[in-house]
């Protein structure tokens, strides 16, 4: 299978998705990394994914303002140039139409910094601890029309701590979601769509 990374920043999980894929690590892995897209030029996870070998672009969505189209069929054209089969949302911060949705739907997963349901937009580190929740954590989902919904792949799970912060959280969060995305994708690339479930450790 050959995988797409769309991002918007810092590509921590895209890098963890890119060692996970690479040969050296993981000869027999179903998937291989064919292009890293941006909608930030700035985006840093850029650099890191050329220099790991794989083709980096960004598609500045700046431009398109107002034109949310247009600018789904300038990532349409790279990914198929690119001959992208599976996407990896990893950090991309637009939200994408139903109609692109609907082209991808079975095939474009999204790693979310909580245990959905709970939790779906931004800010859902301090939100966990507004709540008073017991546990935190991420998910790796297949991405339908609605936001942060769709089958859940697999989550990973960390209690919340007397004395945590929303930083700290993020922190051992971001940790969960380098081990849990490659993981789901794996499995994903090879079929299988079972849930997978972690724990902190
Ligand atoms: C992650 O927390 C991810 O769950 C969220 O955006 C963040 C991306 O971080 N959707 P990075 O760019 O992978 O470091």
């Amino acid at each position: 299978r050959r995988v797409a990374i769309l991002i918007s920043g810092t590509g921590s999980n895209m890098e963890a998705l890119l060692a996970s894929m690479d040969p050296a690590a993981d000869p027999e892995h179903p998937a291989t990394p064919v292009l890293v897209l941006s909608n930030d030029p700035r985006a840093a996870g850029l650099a890191k994914a050329a220099a790991r070998g794989v083709p980096a672009l960004a598609v500045d969505h700046k431009p398109y303002r107002g034109d949310r189209a247009a600018f789904e069929a300038a990532l349409d054209a790279a990914l198929e140039e690119a001959g992208a089969e599976l996407i990896c949302l990893a950090g991309f911060m637009r939200i994408l139409t139903p109609a692109f949705v609907a082209r991808w739907q079975g095939r474009m997963l999204n790693i979310h910094p909580s245990l959905l349901p709970r939790h779906k937009g931004l800010r859902t580190h301090e939100r966990a601890l507004e709540a008073g929740d017991a546990e935190h954590g991420c998910t790796v989902h297949e991405v339908t029309a609605e936001l942060d919904d769709g089958p859940i792949l697999g989550q990973a799970r960390t209690p919340i701590l007397p004395g945590d912060t929303p930083d700290l959280l993020a922190a051992r969060v971001r940790r969960l979601e380098h081990r849990l995305y490659p993981l789901v994708l794996r499995r994903f690339a090879a079929g299988d769509r079972t849930p997978v479930m972690l724990q902190d450790d």
